[in-house]
């Protein structure tokens, strides 16, 4: 096993034009994440990096970053997956750079409340009703897309997203499905005109690269392919079926 292992991050200033990879050595442990190698360089070598972190357990969503060229978890990345190195650590693809390793998600903050991602009600219980009961199947059948941490490596991993950045992306939608298929909620048709646009699922094209990249297990392509039936279905029943039928 090696002493060291090298880290080249990606430091960028805007005032001080594009962007370039600095190299570091920092402790090979075998327990250390790509995220201890960076708190060691913040730590003891330059405190200038600038990077985001929070809880060091996959749960904050805010430690994603590019390791190796692939969307990572960089907490639950580990430097002796990449041994002997050298780890390149870059920013999250997809999304403007503010500093070093830091993305600006503005984008996705602003497309996330279109879905309407809470639990919509045509009309409110009396409290005393408040409690919603839930079968195992009922919880089954959105438990998956209920884990989502906003982390946005399905975004930086998304090729349409590239191209197409007002496509509504694979978190936004797989949130939407969240809902859609909870039994409590009843907003269904208000997300209808977000999701079944040519800026929302048909958009996607199926490459399939936000599901992989989920550190989470969530199924964004599943649930984008799975949309477009329900779309489907709804406008062909809009074309054949008298409106009280649909
Ligand atoms: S769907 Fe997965 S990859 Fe995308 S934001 Fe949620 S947790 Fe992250
Ligand atoms: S630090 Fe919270 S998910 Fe990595």
């Amino acid at each position: 096993m090696p002493d060291t292992i090298t880290l080249q991050v990606t430091r960028y200033r805007p005032e001080a034009g594009a962007p370039t990879l600095q190299e570091y050595q920092v402790p090979f442990r075998e327990e250390w994440a790509v995220l201890d190698g960076l708190n060691y360089i913040k730590d003891q070598i330059d405190g200038t990096l600038s990077f985001r972190w929070s809880c060091r357990m996959g749960i904050c969503g805010s430690c994603g970053m590019t390791v190796n060229g692939d969307p990572a978890l960089t907490c639950g990345t580990f430097l002796s997956d990449y041994a002997p190195g050298p780890v390149r650590v870059e920013p999250l693809a997809n999304f403007p750079v503010i500093r070093d390793l830091v993305v600006e998600i503005d984008d996705f903050m602003r497309k996330l409340p279109k879905v309407k991602p809470w639990l919509v009600r045509d009309e409110e219980p009396a409290v005393a009703d408040l409690e919603f009961l839930q079968t195992p199947a009922e919880l089954d059948a959105y438990k998956q897309f209920s884990m989502c941490i906003n982390c946005m490596l399905c975004y930086a991993a998304c090729p349409v997203y590239a191209i197409e950045p007002d496509f509504l992306g694979p978190a936004a939608i797989a949130l939407a499905q969240r809902y859609n298929l909870d039994s409590r909620d009843q907003g269904a048709h208000q997300r209808l005109d977000v999701l079944a646009t040519a800026d929302g699922v048909w958009a996607c094209t199926y490459v399939g690269e936000c599901t992989n990249a989920c550190p989470k297990g969530v199924d964004p392509a599943g649930a984008i392919q799975r949309y477009k039936l329900t779309a489907a279905t709804r406008t062909l029943r809009s074309f054949l079926l008298p409106r009280a039928a649909r």
